[in-house]
């Protein structure tokens, strides 16, 4: 089935929560969104952790290859195959999930493409963003109701990932493609404001921690 057929059957019933996490390399998504999946399990809500590129069994095939530092495509194609693993992963985990009420904690979405894609590889070109808002418009039925922003200047980021022992074929990247991709985030959280909360991704991890959980409180109060 299509996922433009399932939205008046799935979305209109659907309890669940839908949150996504999105930043540049090394702000610290993983542990923020173990430190929320850790709150949430506590309060009692039932929850998925996922991801993109990936989070589906073919989605992640296409997440291996998109990482790959050995694949050589260019950026059409390369955009073409995250909405390919979007697509899946919408209708056959996310979707199903806030369906039976399941809240969907996802690391990294739509904002990523329109940052990465639309602003790293084509800073300056309309054309790539108008194809990303295009192909969200066909394809991505939803949106998260929450996106949490994990704000962190660009150096301080890459010093952290820079730690890590392997670097993927974005983390490759130079710095001024970050730099680039954080100006998209700017820009999609100045546009979206009341989905897009920004978190100060600076201090320590229970810093963070804390304010990513107060956001969400904020969102849903939850008791
Ligand atoms: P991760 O390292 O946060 O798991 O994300 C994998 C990489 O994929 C990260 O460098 C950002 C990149 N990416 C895009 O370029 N566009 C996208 O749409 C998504 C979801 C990720």
């Amino acid at each position: 089935m299509p996922v433009s057929a399932m939205i008046s059957t799935q979305a209109a019933s659907a309890q669940g929560r839908f949150i996504s996490f999105e930043g540049t390399e090394g702000v610290g998504k993983t542990t923020a969104i173990e430190q929320l999946c850790t709150r949430l399990q506590a309060a009692g809500i039932d929850y998925l952790r996922t991801r993109e590129p990936g989070g589906s069994p073919f989605a992640e095939r296409l997440r291996a290859i998109l990482l790959d530092p050995a694949t050589d495509i260019n950026d059409d194609t390369e955009l073409l195959l995250l909405f390919a693993a979007r697509c899946d992963h919408v209708q056959y985990v996310i979707m199903p999930a806030l369906a039976r009420g399941t809240w969907v904690i996802c690391d990294r979405f739509v904002d990523s493409t329109m940052a990465y894609q639309g602003y790293g590889r084509a800073y300056g070109e309309p054309l790539m963003r108008a194809k990303i808002a295009q192909l969200s418009e066909q394809f991505v039925p939803l949106l998260p109701e929450l996106t949490l922003w994990l704000d962190l200047p660009v150096h301080e980021g890459m010093a952290r990932a820079g730690k890590r022992s392997t670097a993927d074929r974005f983390e490759q990247q130079a710095t001024e493609f970050f730099t680039r991709v954080y100006k998209g985030f700017e820009a999609l959280a100045a546009a979206y404001p009341e989905r897009i909360c920004r978190i100060d991704a600076s201090g320590t991890s229970d810093e963070v921690g804390a304010r990513v959980w107060q956001a969400v409180e904020d969102r849903f109060s939850i008791t």
